[in-house]
């Protein structure tokens, strides 16, 4: 009988039950647990846990918000006390990186996301279900993002119900919506609605889109040309404001549908005065720098800044936040891989979750006697630190800041010195 109790997370923050020689990973269990496992499947080499039951909560557990909790793949940790879960995450982070860091709390830890992404599909509009591809929870409610939740989607479902467009079939992969993207400007009160659809509206849609979303500051319907579930297409601009505009302290954002944006905006505060704290001298670089979120805050302090981003769509943003805050940072298209770094007191690294790769290296041959790695993938630090970095930088500090609530995931700033 495969029963026993959770001793310690996975590196992923899945419990891990060792019973009768086997080791399953548990998505929802916790250490302290005593459950028995009921149905499980192999993936990538592991045995995890499909279905447990759950005999003994441990003492670190607490009742979960959202009803949608344990099927819906957001929030992994919701059933866990929330101080409990920032010192697993400072745990984990230290065991795959061999760095201990202090680890600092979110403000909020309910209603702090300022972006969802709902997918619109037959079986239902709502979240992936967690670790499956093809399966979703209609969702009702989400209390990591917003109380309006379930008035955005009762806009969309009555927007289907008249225009009579359908919801993406994940199985035939055939359909007209794909998905909802909403962001919300936590301190600005502004919404902006993307629509996102393999078909181009025709008028009466669009006039459809506007009655329905009536509420939206900005609203864009994106023609999507693959079958991907990804909420991607290529944008249009239907009406209201063409950005979203947030407010993180002194700092104003505009922020395009396509643009990346730190999606905790009570606890980005804490991240950029934590960027901040590590930069050194005055000229600095904020490569991967997106709307200008690390870079505009640091020019608004007196630093010097440029900034290299892929996303032009971001790149002109991150300008524009520049002019709107008065500030002289200047952002420029270039892809980390390519580029030549010139003479930085500070060069501040934020990149995709795949981590630098080969921009590790030019780092390096670089020299730059600060570098600050801002990162969401311990493994992916790691791994460019072994593969890069120490053969020019070490560790001297680190903190992380928790961007990401009820999740296992962390954000990490890593100051490294020549
Ligand atoms: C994690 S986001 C960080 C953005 C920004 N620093 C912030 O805090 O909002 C990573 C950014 O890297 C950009 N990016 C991805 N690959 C890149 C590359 N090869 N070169 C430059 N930027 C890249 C993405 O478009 C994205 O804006």
């Amino acid at each position: 009988m495969l029963r026993g109790r959770i001793e310690e997370f996975s590196d992923d923050g899945l419990g891990v039950l060792v019973v009768g020689g086997k080791r399953i990973h548990v998505p929802f269990a916790y250490p302290g647990d005593v459950i028995m496992v009921r149905d499980m499947k192999k993936r990538f080499g592991r045995l995890i846990a499909r279905d447990f039951k759950l005999f003994d909560a441990s003492p670190i557990r607490t009742t979960p918000k959202c009803q949608h909790f344990g099927k819906c793949g957001a929030c992994l940790w919701q059933g866990l006390e929330y101080g409990e879960g920032l010192k697993f995450k400072a745990e984990l982070f230290e065991r795959i990186t061999g760095i201990s860091a202090p680890i600092k709390g979110s403000p909020r830890i309910w209603g702090f996301r300022n972006v969802s992404n709902f997918i619109v599909t037959t079986e239902g509009i709502g979240l992936k279900e967690y670790g499956s591809p093809s399966k979703v929870v209609n969702l009702s409610e989400c209390p990591l993002f917003s109380r309006r939740t379930p008035e955005y989607l009762r806009a969309l479902k009555d927007f289907l119900s008249e225009t009579g467009l359908r919801p993406w079939n994940l199985k035939g992969k055939a359909g007209d919506v794909h998905y909802l993207q909403i962001r919300e400007g936590k301190f600005t009160g502004e919404v902006m609605v993307n629509l996102i659809a393999h078909t181009k509206p025709p008028e009466e849609v669009v006039e459809a889109l506007r009655d329905y979303f009536s509420f939206a500051d900005s609203l864009y319907w994106s023609v999507k040309r693959d079958e991907r579930d990804d909420p991607r297409g290529n944008p249009e601009f239907i009406g209201g404001n063409p950005f979203l505009s947030e407010r993180i302290g002194d700092v104003t954002y505009l922020i395009h549908p396509y643009s990346f944006f730190q999606t905790n905006s009570y606890a980005l505060p804490i991240l950029l005065k934590a960027v901040e704290n590590f930069t050194n001298g005055e000229k600095v670089l904020d490569l991967y720098s997106g709307v200008g979120t690390f870079g505009v805050y640091l020019a608004k302090r007196g630093f010097n800044v440029e900034g290299i981003e892929i996303n032009p769509f971001a790149v002109e943003m991150a300008n524009k936040n520049a002019e709107l805050n008065g500030v002289r940072a200047r952002f420029h298209v270039g892809r980390a891989e390519e580029i030549r770094i010139g003479d930085y007191d500070t060069v501040i690294v934020d990149p995709p979750r795949k981590g630098l790769k080969e921009a590790g290296e030019l780092l390096v041959k670089s020299g730059v006697e600060r570098l600050l790695y801002v990162s969401c993938n311990p493994r992916a630090f790691k791994l460019d630190y072994e593969n890069h970095l120490r053969k020019a930088y070490r560790v001297e500090e680190a903190v992380l800041v928790d961007m990401f609530p009820h999740t296992p995931h962390v954000e990490a700033v890593i100051k490294l010195v020549r």
